[in-house]
């Protein structure tokens, strides 16, 4: 089948490898033309394990092609797929100006029946927004006729696994009422849907609905941990033995619940923002969603507040070694990473950070700038040295078996505070190191 692809951010592009790998003719469009240029010489501009390979191969076999040419995109296929970004507007609602110009071009340029199927994560009721803005221009331009029909059709990608989690779909939510619009999307995701039935069929609202559902309720879990967490060690109890614990009984599970220093990345903080936000704009006060943001906001200082207490307030002129910028582990996104928020408190009492990612640390310097007060180091020793304490801001598997030799000898002061819980007490303990975790006793 042929499929166009508008914007090629993080869902679009992987999507549209995802398709091409299946066996499609996939065309992505993006206003970005230096980007465009990139992808067509192979050169992929986020890190994600595996899509640069699968770009480079799909597009040298001719299947996943890039343009900036709108009327060419419209052209190019009867289904349209929006993954187009919804950046969050100043009162947390998500902006929905992107996704309603890509309808509005569709409208312009079609001239055959379109299915629009939207990817991007939108408020409920954008696919009716999207459906009126395509029927105004039609209108416009005398040509009412043209069916379009409306999908919303969400992704639930994980940076990091995004290729693998597109390739191998848990489920496929198809929000639509339109009998032909459904069989479209059983033949396009046919080959991802062979082993057992993945598709699941609903109303376009509750598809819409369905993907804020599901990011709500795992950001809910991981504050719900994180309250627990702060809670067990006023209590002189073990958080990562209760985890084990609940998550033995299998209505809670093991998964998300995982305490830290709250959550990060582009789509848990804007997506929890936006549902409190279209909540009150039908009149309904979302005190869970309140709470579950509130606490995560508050849990991002929370190792800051830790080394702040150590050092009796005292940080000026202290320096620490920061291990992880990312918002999580196998990406280079720092967008609302708990990091920033360490950084920027140890910078405002005064004191200096060295820090290691193995991946982000050019989105850091993009961020950052050159400053004084950051040093960006080229391994996750060279950030020890000569520094008061480390802290442990990502939960990357290079960090999880350090040398705590090098650590106690490369500090001035052997001390760790680690925002993820990555060792066990006892251990590091035995190495002659302090150790402040998250929800444990030190
Ligand atoms: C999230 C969802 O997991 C995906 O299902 C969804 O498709 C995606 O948003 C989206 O809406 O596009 P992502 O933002 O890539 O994916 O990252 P997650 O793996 O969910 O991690 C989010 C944050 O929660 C990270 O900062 C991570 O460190 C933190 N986290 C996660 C915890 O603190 N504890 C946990 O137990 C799990």
């Amino acid at each position: 089948m042929r499929v166009t692809v508008f914007g090629i951010g993080y869902v679009g592009l992987v999507q549209a490898a995802a398709l091409a790998e299946a066996g499609h003719d996939v065309l992505c469009v993006d206003v970005d033309a230096a980007k465009v240029e990139n992808l067509r010489q192979g050169i992929v501009p986020i890190f994600e394990p595996g899509l640069e390979a699968l770009v480079r191969e799909n597009h040298a076999e001719g299947r996943l092609t890039f343009t900036t040419n709108a009327e060419e995109a419209v052209a190019f296929a009867a289904i349209q797929i929006i993954a187009v970004g919804t950046p969050p507007g100043e009162d947390g609602s998500a902006d929905m100006k992107y996704v309603v110009a890509v309808a509005e071009t569709i409208g312009r340029l079609m001239d055959e029946p379109k299915t629009v199927v939207t990817k991007s994560t939108v408020p409920v009721g954008t696919g009716d927004r999207i459906a009126e803005a395509i029927a105004e221009v039609l209108e416009a331009r005398g040509q009412s006729d043209l069916v379009v029909r409306i999908v919303s059709n969400p992704e639930f990608l994980k940076e990091g696994s995004a290729v693998a989690d597109c390739l191998k779909p848990d489920r496929i939510i198809v929000g639509s009422s339109d009998p032909e619009a459904i069989a479209l999307m059983r033949e396009l995701y046919a080959p991802f849907n062979r082993n057992h039935e993945k598709m699941i069929v609903m109303a376009l609202r509750s598809a819409e609905f369905t993907k804020y559902a599901a990011n709500c309720m795992l950001a809910s879990r991981i504050s719900f941990m994180n309250e627990m967490a702060n809670l067990a060690e006023l209590m002189d109890a073990d958080i990562e033995q209760v985890r084990q614990g609940i998550g033995s009984d299998p209505r809670i599970g093991y998964h998300f619940i995982y305490p830290g220093i709250g959550y990060g990345g582009s789509c848990f903080p804007k997506d929890v923002s936006a549902m409190i936000h279209a909540a009150e704009t039908v009149g309904y006060t979302p005190l869970m969603l309140h709470a579950v943001d509130a606490r995560n906001r508050a849990q991002k200082s929370v190792l800051f507040d830790k080394v702040q207490r150590h050092f009796g307030g005292n940080l000026a002129g202290k320096r620490f070694a920061l291990w992880g910028l990312a918002f999580k582990a196998n990406t280079d996104d720092m967008r609302e990473a708990s990091s920033r928020v360490i950084m920027e408190a140890l910078w405002a009492a005064g004191a200096s950070v060295q820090a290691f990612d193995p991946e982000a640390m050019s989105q850091c310097q993009e961020i950052y700038g050159q400053r004084d007060d950051l040093l960006l180091c080229g391994t996750k020793e060279a950030a020890l040295r000569g520094a008061d304490a480390l802290l442990i801001a990502t939960e990357w598997k290079n960090f999880r078996a350090p040398s705590f030799d090098t650590i106690r000898e490369t500090l001035t002061s052997p001390l760790i505070f680690d925002g993820r819980n990555l060792y066990d007490p006892a251990v590091v303990a035995r190495y002659g190191i302090e150790y402040v975790s998250i929800g444990r006793q030190v």
